[in-house]
């Protein structure tokens, strides 16, 4: 996908000045960290891609898209505090490297510098900008707190789940491609249809997330492989798992995941096949398909030439194969 080539440069040069560490430097040294582990930047890439799209030169939708960024790294060096996860982008976790406190505190200090970069537009554009943002903080915090109360319980269903991972993870990156819109001024009906879009492929890039998390290859992901059955979280993988299995099967499922073993190998181990026989491996793929052919559906009604439809698409396709 070379037409990305462009925004990852333009984006690799601003993110390196977004940041400086300065004195106290245990509250910006990991800042600085997390974002030179670098990671896949997808979001603030749809951002620039938007704009550009629409008709804007896509450097004025640069700042919305730094702060996209940032604010997806804060939720990130939170989460990893909430899922007590050692590894993030193949190297230690903030907390892990320094502390909970640190994590805590840099990552406080990320979101504000994230709201710090909607300054610089002009007041309509800020206003507009900054009540999408907050809309779609709030609905992030509400999605990371349904994940983690489903940790402790028996009972989630499936609708619920896909709620947990709209709030949690798609609505950010709805929100990301209709910033790029808002700058570039886009009609009412084409901020709603990207929106849309960007929602459908995020909650296609949530399922696929948790995918890996069971099945990614250790060596490349960059994360602990099996961390969400560590932590008993309630996946499509998980409930599907449940629906589909004997009765048998479905118990001994259940009780793994109410249990906290210290050397968690063996539950991970059985989990994973019972994922894979109970045919729930299968059914994730498929859904992971069905969620990026609705984002494309969705697509189809949006007032974009065919071409940028098709570099759209170009990405969906590619994000649904992923492996980190
Ligand atoms: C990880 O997001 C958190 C989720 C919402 C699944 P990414 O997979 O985009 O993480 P990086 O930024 O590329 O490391
Ligand atoms: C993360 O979901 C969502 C947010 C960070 C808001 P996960 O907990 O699945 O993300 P990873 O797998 O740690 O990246
Ligand atoms: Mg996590
Ligand atoms: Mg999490
Ligand atoms: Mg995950």
């Amino acid at each position: 996908m070379d037409f990305l080539i462009k925004y990852n440069d333009a984006l690799s040069n601003h993110l390196e000045d977004a940041v400086t560490v300065k004195e106290p430097s245990q509250l910006y040294e990991p800042v600085k960290y997390i974002l030179t582990l670098g990671g896949k930047r997808l979001r603030p890439v749809l951002t620039l891609m938007t704009a550009d799209f629409f008709g804007a030169d896509y450097q004025e939708a640069m700042n919305a898209a730094l702060a996209v960024e940032l604010f997806h790294n804060f939720s990130l060096i939170h989460d990893d505090i909430m899922d007590n996860a050692p590894l993030r982008r193949g190297e230690e976790t903030v907390h892990e490297k320094w502390d909970i406190n640190t994590g805590i505190l840099s990552g406080d200090a990320m979101l504000i510098l994230a709201y710090q970069l909607f300054e610089g537009y002009e007041p309509e554009l800020f206003r507009e900008l900054a009540k999408l943002f907050s809309k779609t903080a709030i609905e992030v915090c509400e999605g990371q707190q349904y994940d983690v109360d489903f940790e402790t319980r028996d009972d989630v269903t499936l609708s619920e789940y896909i709620k947990m991972i709209e709030y949690k993870t798609a609505v950010l990156v709805g929100a990301s491609m209709q910033m790029g819109a808002i700058v570039a001024g886009a009609s009412v009906a084409c901020k709603e249809g990207i929106y849309n879009f960007g929602r459908d492929l995020g909650i296609a890039f949530q399922l696929q997330d948790d995918y890996l998390d069971a099945f990614g290859n250790p060596d490349t992901f960059g994360k602990q492989v099996g961390g969400d059955i560590i932590a008993n979280k309630k996946t499509f993988l998980y409930l599907t798992a449940l629906q589909n299995s004997s009765k048998d099967e479905a118990k001994t499922l259940q009780h793994l995941f109410s249990i906290n073993p210290k050397d968690p190998s063996e539950k991970i181990k059985t989990v994973k096949e019972i994922f894979i026989s109970s045919g729930a491996a299968d059914a994730a793929i498929k859904e992971i398909e069905n969620y990026t052919q609705n984002a494309f559906t969705i697509l189809e009604d949006i007032k974009i030439s065919v071409v940028n439809k098709d570099k759209f698409q170009e990405f969906g396709s590619w994000l649904m194969k992923r492996t980190v």
